[in-house]
């Protein structure tokens, strides 16, 4: 079932009180998780049989170690599998895997309410090629996949985290960035765009020196040409907006033949 109760914004759901709960830093706050009466229909037709159920540690967002899923069991096909962490309401995310009907595609949303606004879209658009984990994203891909089973990875508009004192708190660090170089095949492509620019910096030094992975575009000043298979979402529309560049990036993991 999903959470239905309000809650001080910065409090862990699972934080009750008297509780004694191991905060990790993570990449989200999960806000009060009250569904309207739309999500709630799409929740209960569509969860069931579109949202993959994981074992969780402490929280209910962090992945415990356990056997990695039969994908091609839960997908029912076998095809590559392309992961997105953070997928919000599935604005990318609906549209990206209706086309690419060749893959299979495993996103990692923590916030209920727009994992039911993805189911939705999805039964809306007739896909059915996209299953949704509810958790963290960065676990998600080190402990449900085996090494190289992932051959794309995409993240987009990843929570900016401004302060200094948060920047621990970014999607995007040498941690995330090992577990890309060893759970993506040889070959495979990291996508990942965003609207604020010391995000985007911060990337770029975390990425361009991670062992494994290669700039795309580092012979051309390292910025990826915006990729057109990326729709216009509302995060890169208010960025545009308030006059941000939108910076787009790609790094492939060493050893394939790109
Ligand atoms: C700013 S929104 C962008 C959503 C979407 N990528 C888009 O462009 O429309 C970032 C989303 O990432 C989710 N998120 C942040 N860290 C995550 C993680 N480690 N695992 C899964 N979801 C995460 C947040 O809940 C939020 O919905």
């Amino acid at each position: 079932m999903p959470h239905t109760d309000q809650r001080d914004e910065n409090q862990h759901p699972d934080q009750q009180p008297g509780a004694r709960v191991h905060r990790e830093v993570v990449s989200f706050v999960r806000r009060s998780a009250r569904m309207n009466p739309s999500q709630q229909k799409a929740w209960e037709r569509w969860s069931p049989t579109r949202v993959v159920p994981v074992e969780t540690r402490e929280t209910s967002t962090s992945v415990a170690p356990q056997p990695v899923p039969d994908w091609d069991a839960i997908f029912g096909r076998h095809a590559p599998i392309v992961v997105e962490i953070g997928s919000g309401q599935g604005d990318s995310l609906v549209p990206m895997a209706k086309a690419r009907p060749e893959v299979n595609v495993v996103a990692f949303e923590v916030f209920e309410p727009s994992v039911a606004s993805t189911l939705s879209k999805l039964a809306r658009e007739d896909v059915d090629n996209v299953r949704i984990v509810i958790a963290d994203g960065a676990q998600g891909l080190d402990l449900l996949f085996e090494p190289g089973q992932v051959v794309e990875l995409w993240t987009f508009f990843a929570d900016p985290w401004h302060k200094a004192r948060h920047h621990k708190r970014r999607l995007v660090n040498d941690d995330l960035a090992a577990t890309v170089v060893r759970q993506l095949a040889p070959g495979g492509h990291w996508h990942l765009a965003t609207d604020w620019a010391d995000y985007a910096d911060w990337m770029r030094e975390v990425l361009d020196q991670a062992p494994g992975l290669r700039n795309v575009h580092a012979g051309s000043g390292g910025w990826a040409p915006r990729w057109d298979a990326r729709p216009l979402t509302k995060y890169e529309r208010r960025g545009i907006e308030a006059g941000r560049d939108i910076h787009d990036l790609t790094y492939v993991v060493d050893g394939g033949d790109t």
